[in-house]
């Protein structure tokens, strides 16, 4: 009955994402809309809930977890739901406990995280000017989320840093960016905007800097070294000779990694997104309220898992955007 979590194209699925909020304390230009209206708060699972689902998917094979947003540190009493999934981390049966946090909380919950078995974090940070970070953000305070990461440094935990690759905002920060990392010792990770959500008029194709550009610039102020190990994710990773620190590239657009795709994405209300790319999901909420037991959610994610698609569709190769997904980040939390 526990067999691993196998989708059509072979791909063993072992690592999930869960969403535990859609809200925000920013509103960043391309992840939401400005004025976005949250879901009531009757829509979203309990943390017992998400302890429930979190605990089936680690009994059917999932190693690592990562929770997301909107920015996970706002819903309220979500430590307790860290320090409940410790007990996993400490049977054994998951191996990475981690998040994916704009850094706005951290200095309030990074020793926290870090007692409850939480050893790496990734903050989301695109530019280290006050001015263009309070732009991008809609209202967010960059000297904040500086203490944040300076909180999770001192508090043991390695922090990576992720930037979208945004052509006219962060371009020119290239460099100040990574010797900025380097000397705090973390690695950065850039990520190729992705055609999610309804944001109004900003065309994704003026915003659009490829990473093959990106590191060609790189390549000219540092000697690069391909990586071959891959974290489990889909960023590849170069060494800086001169800094000793990684770089990775996330590139949906230009070098699809769906072929080695090991996750699935569960919302705040218990949607199940096979992939961050695709509009398909499978309803998992009603499974789980539907009886105590867990047979019904386990057939309910066996199925889902049985249609997960080979990748997404994004495209920018022609004069419009081709694979457009019509629901925001925030909703599948990255
Ligand atoms: P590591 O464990 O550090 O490798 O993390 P990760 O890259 O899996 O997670 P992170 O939250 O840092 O991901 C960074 C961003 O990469 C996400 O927010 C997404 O924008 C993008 N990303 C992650 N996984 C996928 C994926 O499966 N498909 C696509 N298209 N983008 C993804
Ligand atoms: N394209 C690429 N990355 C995005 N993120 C949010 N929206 C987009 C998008 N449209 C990133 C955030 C954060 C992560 C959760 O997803 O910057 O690093
Ligand atoms: Fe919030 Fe992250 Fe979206 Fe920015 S990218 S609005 S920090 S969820």
């Amino acid at each position: 009955t526990d067999a691993p979590l196998i989708d059509p194209f072979a791909r063993p699925i072992s690592y999930l994402r869960v969403s535990v909020t859609d809200r925000c304390d920013f509103r960043c230009v391309y992840c939401m809309s400005e004025n976005m209206t949250f879901l009531p708060k009757k829509e979203l699972l309990t943390l017992e809930e998400l302890d429930r689902m979190c605990t089936t998917f680690i009994k059917m094979g999932v190693e690592k977890l990562r929770i997301t947003g909107g920015e996970p540190l706002v819903r309220r009493g979500i430590m307790g739901f860290f320090d409940a999934m410790t007990r996993h981390l400490d049977s054994g049966a998951l191996r990475e406990l981690t998040l994916t946090t704009n850094g706005s909380q951290l200095d309030r919950f990074a020793a926290d995280l870090f007692a409850a078995g939480v050893r790496r974090v990734n903050v989301s940070m695109d530019t280290l000017d006050e001015k263009k970070f309070a732009d991008i953000t809609r209202w967010g305070r960059l000297p904040q989320v500086l203490r944040g990461i300076d909180a999770a440094q001192a508090a043991g935990l390695r922090v990576k840093i992720n930037a979208v690759a945004l052509k006219g905002f962060n371009e020119d920060e290239l460099l100040r960016m990574t010797e900025w990392c380097a000397a705090r010792d973390m690695d950065l990770t850039w990520i190729e905007v992705m055609p999610m959500g309804d944001i109004g008029n900003e065309d994704r194709l003026d915003q659009y800097w490829p990473l093959r550009d990106l590191r060609a610039t790189l390549g000219q102020h540092y000697t690069l070294t391909d990586l071959a190990e891959r974290t489990g994710g889909p960023a590849r990773y170069v060494r800086i000779e001169e800094t000793g620190q990684k770089i990775g590239f996330i590139t949906p657009l230009t070098h699809n990694f769906c072929e080695s795709c090991n996750r699935v994405r569960l919302t705040c209300t218990g949607e199940l997104y096979m992939c961050l790319g695709q509009e398909d999901m499978a309803d998992l909420r009603a499974p789980l309220r539907a009886s105590p037991d867990n047979a019904a959610l386990e057939q309910a994610i066996r199925a889902a898992i049985a249609r997960k698609p080979k990748g997404h569709d994004f495209d920018y190769s022609r004069q419009s955007v081709d694979g457009r997904v019509t629901r925001h980040m925030s909703h599948t939390g990255g």
